[in-house]
């Protein structure tokens, strides 16, 4: 009985280990990076060309600038101060990539990915990022199968039978 109890919680979590949507990126609160993808394949402008990470809902919305010459911190929002980079060879890749670290409940949001030259910006994607807490976690565990979950419930009910006939209260 309890082996059965056992291995359907195994599964419960081999479900949410791969839980993903396309488009959003997800992390729990407390991973060491969280990176938020994204492949260019147009032209870059041939002066001072710099991508942009943004928020429109931060005031200042910048997250993080990158020139040719490295990151450039200058107009970053100070929630994001040095938790944030990008490839050095962003330009010659096409892979503006941005990698945030020690991501927070905070930093759940919509992300701009933006290419300029100084003058013109060109919105180029949308990235939606949700940083989740440790409750949560458990939400999601209970919300990856709704059959699981029904047999787990069943199996704490049969087991707090069990414990209350042995004379132990599980609250
Ligand atoms: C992000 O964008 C999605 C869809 O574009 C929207 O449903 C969601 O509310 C937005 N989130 C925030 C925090 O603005």
């Amino acid at each position: 009985f309890f082996r059965a109890v056992l291995i359907t919680f195994c599964v419960c979590f081999s479900t949410v280990s791969h839980h993903s949507l396309a488009g959003i990126v997800e992390v729990h609160e407390g991973a060491e990076s969280v990176q938020l993808p994204y492949q260019y394949s147009g032209d870059i402008p041939e002066v001072n060309p710099s991508v942009l990470w943004t928020r429109n809902d931060l005031n200042p919305k910048i997250i993080h600038r990158q020139r040719e010459e490295g990151a450039d911190p200058s107009d970053q929002n100070q929630l994001y101060r040095k938790r944030t980079s990008m490839n050095p060879d962003f330009l010659d890749t096409g892979n503006f990539r941005l990698t945030l670290r020690k991501p927070q409940l905070s930093d759940s949001g919509n992300y701009t990915c933006t290419i300029s030259d100084g003058r013109v910006e060109l919105k180029l994607a949308q990235v939606q990022l949700e940083v989740k807490g440790e409750q949560s976690r458990l939400d999601l565990i209970f919300s990856a199968n709704s059959e699981i979950t029904g047999v787990v419930i069943f199996y704490l009910y049969i087991m707090n039978i069990q414990f209350t006939r042995l004379g132990v209260i599980v609250k």
